[in-house]
């Protein structure tokens, strides 16, 4: 499969064309950003690493019947995926209280939920991708009732399989973000990424970070980090 005209540049990856229409290549670059852009950076292999562990939970995740736009890993920096529209949602599932809800409520990090929540925000950086609740998101029209019920029932789903398979290895899955698209022909998919960037992993015995958190609160050893991660799930690099 051949790369041809890039469709789109976002702050982690590169889109690009196929000779098919429904298919796309996606490109993971090392480039990190944090506070909706404010912070930049570079996380060396992160590229490599988030391309791999992807693809790793779509696999798995498939196999646990969950749809996803996953087709083929082509190298270590790009994958084929079914071409998408974007649902255009953030969706947030939460095990232990951290980043943004720790501060917004007032608590510390590390509270363990009885309950996962599952939030969304309205995905657009230039409104700085605000929080919303399911009749906002109906008002404004981002997603029929029946698609926002499914992405609930799915991300309960992708909840219990990733932290299971993180469990066995010593970690610990705090959050996670997802994002869903549409085929032609509308059925919805797991699409973008499930990686250090867009997940909280501790570790469960020391509790150290093993995520972007080390990069956006500037904690160190933040390449060290995303390989430990990999190297737990048996994903080599
Ligand atoms: P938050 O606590 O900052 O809202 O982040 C919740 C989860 O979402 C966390 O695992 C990191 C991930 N995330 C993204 O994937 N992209 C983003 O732009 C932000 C802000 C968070
Ligand atoms: N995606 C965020 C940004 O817009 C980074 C993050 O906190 O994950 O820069």
């Amino acid at each position: 499969m051949k790369k041809l005209d890039m469709l789109y540049e976002g702050k982690a990856k590169k889109i690009y064309k196929t000779g098919d229409p429904e298919v796309l290549i996606v490109e993971y670059k090392d480039d990190a950003t944090a506070f909706n852009g404010e912070k930049r950076g570079a996380i060396s292999g992160k590229g490599v690493i988030n391309n791999r562990m992807t693809n790793y939970f779509m696999r798995l995740l498939e196999g646990c019947g969950i749809p996803t736009h996953y087709i083929e890993e082509l190298s270590d920096r790009e994958t084929a995926v079914k071409r998408v529209d974007i649902v255009p949602l953030e969706v947030i599932v939460r095990n232990i209280s951290a980043g943004s809800f720790a501060k917004r409520y007032g608590v510390k990090e590390g509270i363990v939920f009885k309950n996962p929540t599952v939030e969304f925000s309205y995905k657009d950086d230039a409104l700085g991708d605000p929080l919303l609740n399911t009749s906002h998101a109906l008002a404004l029209g981002l997603a029929a009732p029946e698609d926002i019920a499914l992405i609930r029932e799915y991300v309960t789903q992708i909840n219990h399989f990733l932290k299971s398979e993180l469990s066995e290895c010593d970690v610990t899955l705090v959050d996670f973000k997802v994002e869903f698209g549409k085929l032609t022909g509308g059925k919805i998919v797991l699409a973008d990424e499930i990686s250090p960037d867009t997940c909280r992993f501790w570790d469960t015995k020391t509790g150290e970070k093993l995520d972007k958190d080390r990069f956006r609160q500037d904690l160190g050893n933040v390449e060290g980090a995303y390989a430990e991660i990999a190297r737990r799930l048996g994903i080599t690099v």
